[in-house]
């Protein structure tokens, strides 16, 4: 059973009190609060067993090896890869999305084309643009609708046999939409074209099957799922992994180096150069086993009321205007009060203890689709409660009276 009491004791954070109040943490799309068993996790690996991995024949690094080993096998069957090399651990969604985009810099030619939406996070969308500088390669951007939905019919006119790539969120970070990621996959493929589906922030809310949604390339960041900060993953379909160059030289990296060649590794470790974060791909492995203990579909359940009773209550204040209004929807809420800037609500209502996000979240384009120069942004996770939604628009109400 989903006891939400229950799990808010696993949060040591949650028992803060901030500016004199308890802690309302409403900015889980930013990060996500840490559980104390991942937290844990961490501080046994610096305690225990620190050491570097695949480098070393003693004890301490064969336990600290075969531990992130292990945490990639978590994470190839979270996902349900085909393969354990399919995954990459990388820094996060940022760096997976640059090691995809920096490897179809010798696939692209002058006047191939690349898909984006209009829905993008900037780090889906700049790696994009300077792989177009560098190739020639021009950007298409699939447009959206008041609902903050992407249109498929214009995507379908953007695609053709100069489509080479096309890579949208699964979830909207400022807007909570979800996208039909299926269908925008095999329309992809339709032409040819391949797809990479940004996960960073569908991944808190929904158990992703790769093989079932037959994307090229999928990526999102632990900290965002109950995870450490610093550590990610790229899935990739074992051919495309093989097709992109390395992004990285160094060690780890390499099958043997001479000064007249060097051969690079299998996967996945061709992606790896460097010491990585092993405290945090072993924490990931953690955070998705606690999560699959609560269980994915509790979690979407709960959200979604969350999102509901909050929704509800939100619409219920005079001149408050949410924007991103998809049936198919995360627990993300972004809203404006008429006449007053986001910036001066996130301010006052940080002084009662509540965390939102204010501002254009990394999105600008969204921004300048609705005019505005921000938001305010809260983001349910599954140890929220009503009850903190209701002391949360209570703080709007009062920020609303003192700003008016
Ligand atoms: N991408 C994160 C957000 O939306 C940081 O807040």
């Amino acid at each position: 059973m989903f006891d939400v009491k229950k799990i808010r004791k696993d949060f040591p954070i949650l028992k803060r009190i901030v500016n004199g109040k308890p802690l309302v943490y409403f900015d889980n799309a930013a990060t996500s609060q840490t559980p104390q068993i991942v937290i844990d996790s961490i501080v046994e690996y610096y305690s225990n067993y620190n050491a570097n991995i695949h480098r070393g024949v003693h004890t301490l690094s064969q336990e600290a090896t075969n531990a992130y080993e292990e945490a990639r096998i978590k994470i190839q069957k979270h996902f349900n890869a085909e393969k354990s090399h399919e995954i990459i651990f990388t820094s996060g969604t940022t760096h997976s999305i640059n090691l995809v985009a920096n490897g179809f810099t010798s696939l692209l030619k002058i006047g191939d084309e690349i898909i984006v939406s209009a829905l993008e996070h900037h780090s889906n969308i700049v790696p994009w643009q300077m792989l177009c500088e560098r190739t020639g390669a021009i950007l298409k951007v699939i447009s959206i609708s008041l609902t903050g939905e992407l249109i498929i019919e214009e995507y379908e006119k953007l695609l053709s046999d100069k489509t080479k790539l096309v890579f949208v969120n699964h979830v909207s970070n400022t807007l909570g939409t979800i996208n039909p990621v299926k269908e925008i996959i095999e329309k992809a493929h339709s032409v040819g074209a391949a797809i990479l589906i940004d996960g960073a922030q569908a991944t808190p809310h929904i158990k992703p099957d790769v093989q079932e949604l037959d994307c090229d390339f999928y990526v999102c960041s632990a900290h965002k799922l109950c995870g450490p900060t610093g550590v990610g993953m790229l899935y990739g379909k074992e051919e495309w992994l093989n097709k992109l160059p390395p992004y990285q030289g160094g060690g780890e990296m390499i099958a043997e180096v001479t000064f007249k060649k060097t051969t690079y590794a299998d996967l996945p470790y061709k992606f790896e150069a460097g010491t990585p974060n092993i405290s945090g791909g072993i924490a990931f492995g953690v955070a998705l086993d606690y999560m699959n203990t609560i269980g994915f579909e509790n979690i979407e359940a709960y959200e979604k009321e969350l999102l509901d009773y909050g929704t509800k209550k939100l619409l219920e204040i005079e001149g408050l205007k949410i924007y991103g209004t998809s049936k198919n929807k995360a627990s993300v809420i972004s809203f404006n009060i008429k006449g007053i800037h986001p910036f001066d609500i996130g301010s006052i209502i940080d002084k009662l203890g509540i965390a939102v996000r204010t501002g254009h979240h990394c999105t600008q384009p969204i921004m300048d689709f609705y005019k505005i120069p921000g938001t305010i942004r809260a983001s349910f996770s599954f140890y929220n409660t009503k009850r903190e939604i209701d002391i949360f628009i209570a703080a709007v109400l009062r920020a609303k009276q003192m700003l008016e």
